[in-house]
């Protein structure tokens, strides 16, 4: 028997797969740069993940999944369903926050800096609309792999632009911009002080890029935005202070605060 090399990421699929599932896993592997590990019928994922890959982004019959030895997450539009369910029936800009600290309107180009879980992409997109566009940029592969094959599966709706994921890191995607790219830049960094959270946020924390918005980055996306650069932040965080960023005026009842920089 051969000894596998145990890696931190791989791609897998579900224990009883058809040869089409297997097809696409693998595709995606190769298109992630990620070793394709087969799962026999009925092979359980718990000795996989001690023998050959800390992590797998498993390809199920209706969703793609991340594992590891504490838990498991897929795609779910969760909250931005709601936010998305309001705005249509009218309330807002009554009133979603990003929208309204954005001026988010129909047409706009919106870049999302921190794509995480694509919640706020979605909210973008259906203010937008089909004649602007979104574009959300992230850097951990196992939460690219997992939110856009989830954003590639969702339901948009007329009425709505699609959020196009890029596996990027935002600082180098930004410098490769022409300025005046988009309407909006948005930044959603991991915060510093975490409090406890859902249990996808949690698994969002073990896998995503922790570290903190800079100002070199923040003057990039001044000169990419056309409007304005917008940071979410926290009220149990100084990140918006040392970015040199006042608290919009806003709720007192979430702990969300929000920054907003025109742009050069
Ligand atoms: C707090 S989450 C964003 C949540 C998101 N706004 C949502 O609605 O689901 C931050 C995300 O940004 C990603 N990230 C952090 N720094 C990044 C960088 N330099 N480039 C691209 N993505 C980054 C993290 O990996 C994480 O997934």
């Amino acid at each position: 028997m051969t000894q596998r090399t145990r890696v931190p990421l791989a791609v897998t699929t579900s224990g009883k797969p058809e040869d089409s599932r297997v097809a696409r896993a693998r595709a995606a592997a190769r298109q992630w740069g990620l070793p394709f590990i087969p799962r026999r019928k009925k092979e359980p994922l718990g000795p996989l993940l001690e023998s050959a890959a800390d992590a797998f982004i498993v390809f199920e019959r209706e969703s793609v999944s991340l594992w590891d030895q504490e838990g498991s997450f897929s795609f779910n539009p969760g909250m931005a369903h709601l936010r998305r369910l309001r705005i249509l029936s009218g309330q807002v800009g009554g009133d979603d926050a990003l929208v309204r600290v954005a001026g988010l309107r129909a047409g706009d180009q919106f870049l999302d800096c921190t794509l995480g879980l694509g919640q706020d992409a979605l909210v973008a997109a259906l203010v937008v609309g089909p004649s602007g566009r979104v574009v959300g940029l992230e850097k951990s592969l196992a939460l690219h792999a997992v939110v856009s094959e989830g954003l590639e599966a969702y339901d948009y709706g007329p009425d709505s632009a699609r959020v196009e994921p890029v596996l990027a890191d935002s600082h180098a995607y930004l410098r490769a911009l022409p300025s005046g790219s988009f309407d909006v830049v948005f930044f959603d960094p991991m915060f510093e002080k975490p409090k406890k959270s859902q249990p996808a946020f949690e698994m969002l924390r073990r896998f995503a890029e922790h570290a903190p918005l800079t100002s070199e980055t923040l003057e990039e996306a001044r000169r990419v935005a056309r409007r304005w650069v917008v940071v979410k932040g926290s009220k149990y965080s100084d990140d918006l202070k040392k970015l040199g960023l006042e608290a919009e005026p806003g709720s007192h009842y979430t702990s969300v605060i929000w920054g907003r920089v025109p742009a050069r």
